[in-house]
């Protein structure tokens, strides 16, 4: 079944199902060796967040989550992974059946070419330096965004400089329905301050907001 018809029975038919929404959270982890990776400080708390207030206002809701420490909000489905591969199957499996997509993962722009099948021992490198290849990860938002179809496709943006102007083109560039442009003191806090950037140029700012308030006005946005 198609997207399209998908979501359309389920805005005409006579009992109306449950939105289904899709939310990533947290960070992944690019792995090294067995016992090192390449990660960041996302403590998946936003994504979270929108989880439960999704759930609050009636939704279906499945959490793709990388490696965090934080409880399942109840009445949620959640998968965990940990690699932005892991993630893009996953996001890739579930899409199929959701409504909409929320991408609030930092997911990791790199991974090392090879992960080492032993440690990486001192003893073992001679020079006083040493380098690690790295490939590109996967844009999961870009590459699932492009079959949205008529579905609601949220990325999230954490910018300097000129946040907003970068922002609006990487939601250009990802296809998304809105990017929601994170100020830096995001990472790890409980507050958060967010533009809510749409398609249509228009935006929204929620200053200093915790990030259940924030949460609650992301599951309310309707595509355009
Ligand atoms: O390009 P940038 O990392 O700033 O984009 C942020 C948005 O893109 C977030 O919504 C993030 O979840 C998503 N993203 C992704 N796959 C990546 C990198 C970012 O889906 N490899």
């Amino acid at each position: 079944m198609s997207p399209t018809s998908r979501t359309g029975s389920r805005r005409t038919g006579s009992r109306r199902s449950k939105r289904h929404v899709l939310i990533t959270a947290g960070p992944t982890r690019e792995y090294v060796d067995p016992v090192r990776y390449l990660s960041n400080e996302s403590s998946g708390k936003m994504g979270f967040a929108i989880a439960s207030a999704a759930v609050a206002q009636g939704d279906r809701v499945t959490l793709i989550a990388g490696p965090v420490r934080l409880e399942t909000p109840p009445g949620v489905r959640r998968i965990d992974v940990s690699s932005a591969r892991e993630m893009l199957r996953a996001v890739r499996s579930e899409f199929r059946d959701a409504d909409a997509l929320i991408m609030a993962a930092a997911v990791a722009d790199w991974r090392p070419a090879r992960k080492l099948a032993g440690k990486w021992r001192k003893k073992d490198q001679k020079t006083e330096t040493a380098s690690l290849e790295l490939v590109k990860n996967p844009d999961i938002l870009s590459l699932v965004a492009r079959q949205k179809g008529d579905r609601l496709v949220v990325g999230f943006a954490l910018e300097t400089g000129d946040g907003v102007r970068r922002a609006l083109r990487k939601l250009r560039r990802k296809n998304a329905d809105y990017i929601i442009l994170n100020d830096e003191s995001v990472l790890g806090s409980e507050r958060a301050t967010v533009t809510i950037l749409a398609t249509d140029g228009s935006s929204v700012r929620l200053e200093n907001k915790t990030k259940r308030a924030v949460a609650k006005a992301l599951v309310a946005l309707e595509k355009i």
